[in-house]
């Protein structure tokens, strides 16, 4: 019989508390309804066609994107598990133009959950990896009511940050700001089971992950960055590179925390007065903490992405994230190309 210590979702958390002290009740509670809704949007996923789940719903989200039926699903799913447990003040989301007020006939609890529900909508129906993205902020003062401004804190006051993608495996990864934890979802038993600790993404990569379609639209730093890259072993940099580029953040940025690797979708001149595609709330930031957890870097080019005030929930910024020694050469270049 096989007799290695399974550690679950569970009493990884409750470990948690123990060692540091600093997890409420609430946040922990939180953590496990967010990762028993990923269950519910895995096993939506896992259906595909059978389930009905594939293709465009008929509506459009507050970004003007055409949703698909996953992303309202998966949306729908989230509200409702977390409306009730007493541990939120308010949720928003991707898919919410705005916030999402708990009813007045459940207990408001103290904290606030920020999510994109599905990540990657694009590689829903072709049947590649998708995700879901998660933050947590805690609700600051002690004001009655709330509303968006309550929201617009710094990424580096996430009390938690997850991500969970859904792929050959279901991998849920967290952090609670003491280092990063990967679980694997086990399908038989239904359980998440803690299978890395400790995640560390190396400091130096051969890897870069960009849609190469927007070269042409691209600022000076970005382009010289990855023109070396591509130079390859003959080129500045002595070595040559690998790419990839999934379409899902989740799954890319998963690659890096596996691998190592540097992740960008940097402001680019197809659209000038927006900073980026990425969101920073709910898609950035949870992912920017992650990284910094992990022994990474983050930035938007120029400035540390868990340093930027939000003004607006919906909010994009240039993403530049993965393994330290990259992403300061790319922030260089910036500082020093402007
Ligand atoms: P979403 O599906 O939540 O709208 O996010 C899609 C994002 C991100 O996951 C991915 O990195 C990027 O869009 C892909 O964009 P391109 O199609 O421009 O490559
Ligand atoms: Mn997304
Ligand atoms: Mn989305």
């Amino acid at each position: 019989m096989n007799t290695v210590r399974r550690v679950s979702l569970t009493q990884y958390l409750i470990e948690q508390q123990r060692e540091h002290g600093h997890i409420p009740g609430e946040l922990r509670l939180l953590i496990e309804v967010v990762a028993r809704a990923c269950k519910r949007i895995a096993i939506a996923v896992n259906k595909g066609a059978l389930g009905d789940v594939l293709g465009s719903a008929t509506t459009e989200n507050v970004q003007g994107e055409v949703q698909k039926k996953l992303d309202v699903i998966a949306n729908e799913v989230l509200v409702e598990a977390n409306e009730w447990g007493g541990h939120l003040a308010a949720m928003a989301s991707e898919e919410m133009d705005s916030i999402h007020v708990v009813p007045n006939r459940y207990p408001q609890g103290e904290h606030l959950l920020l999510f994109d529900p599905l990540d990657g909508s694009s590689n829903i129906d072709v049947n590649v990896s998708i995700g879901t993205i998660f933050s947590v902020l805690r609700k600051v003062g002690h004001t009655r009511g709330i509303s968006e401004e309550d929201f617009l804190q710094p990424g580096r006051q996430q009390a938690a940050a997850a991500y969970c993608v859904y792929g050959p495996q279901s991998t849920l990864v967290l952090t609670l700001g003491n280092g990063v934890a990967l679980f694997t979802l086990d399908r038989e038993t239904g359980s998440w089971v803690l299978t890395q600790n400790g995640v560390r993404i190396p400091e130096d990569t051969k890897e870069f992950s960009i849609n190469m379609s927007n070269l042409r639209h691209w600022a000076p730093p970005v382009r010289r960055y990855i023109d070396e890259c591509l130079g390859g072993e003959e080129g500045p940099r002595g070595k040559d590179f690998n790419m990839r580029w999934v379409g899902s953040m989740v799954s890319d940025v998963h690659r890096i925390l596996t691998r190592g690797g540097i992740f960008m979708y940097p402001w680019d001149k197809r659209t000038p007065d927006k900073p980026g595609k990425l969101r920073l709330m709910y898609e950035a930031n949870p992912m920017a903490f992650i990284v910094e957890q992990a022994g990474g870097m983050a930035t938007d080019g120029t400035q540390r992405i868990l340093d930027i005030v939000p003004t607006k929930l919906h909010q994009r910024v240039g993403v530049v994230l993965g393994s330290a020694n990259e992403v300061r050469r790319v922030t260089e270049y910036h500082q020093q190309l402007g």
